[in-house]
């Protein structure tokens, strides 16, 4: 486990994922764990806690997605990459690596009660 959560932060960091030069924490600083920063100078919330809102409802996809659906996402968007298989080693070690950041959150899924 903490091998494939090792595995998870380095490809976090890695720019393998994309072709045009970003990694995960070109937006998602200091490994997700602090507020980010988009290239233009947008601030997003850090990822802690994040792998516990999912999976939610994504209003502008009009559907539910999924933590792998939101990483594929944003490997497609911010770094051009391929989408990653969502049972492939690397998808595993992201989701783990980003499950651990939610360690001891509490799951929060929206509209769960409705
Ligand atoms: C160019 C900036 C950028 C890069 C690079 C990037 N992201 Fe994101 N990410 C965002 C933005 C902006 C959001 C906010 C939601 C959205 O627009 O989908 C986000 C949202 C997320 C979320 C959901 C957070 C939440 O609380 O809703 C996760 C998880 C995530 N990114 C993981 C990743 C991973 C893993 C990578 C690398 C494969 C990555 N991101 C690369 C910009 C980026």
């Amino acid at each position: 486990m903490q091998t494939t959560i090792h595995e998870g932060s380095q490809l976090f960091a890695a720019t393998s994922l994309g072709v045009n030069g970003n990694s995960c924490m070109t937006c998602h600083r200091g490994g997700g764990r602090v507020e980010g920063m988009l290239p233009s100078g947008k601030k997003i919330p850090s990822l802690i806690g994040a792998a516990a809102t999912f999976p939610r409802y994504n209003k502008r996809a009009g559907k539910v997605i999924t933590l792998e659906m939101q990483v594929n996402s944003c490997i497609a968007n911010a770094l051009h990459g391929m989408p990653l298989s969502s049972d492939g080693p690397r998808m595993v070690a992201l989701v783990t690596y980003l499950t651990d950041l939610s360690q001891g959150k509490p799951i929060k899924l929206q509209g769960a009660s409705q």
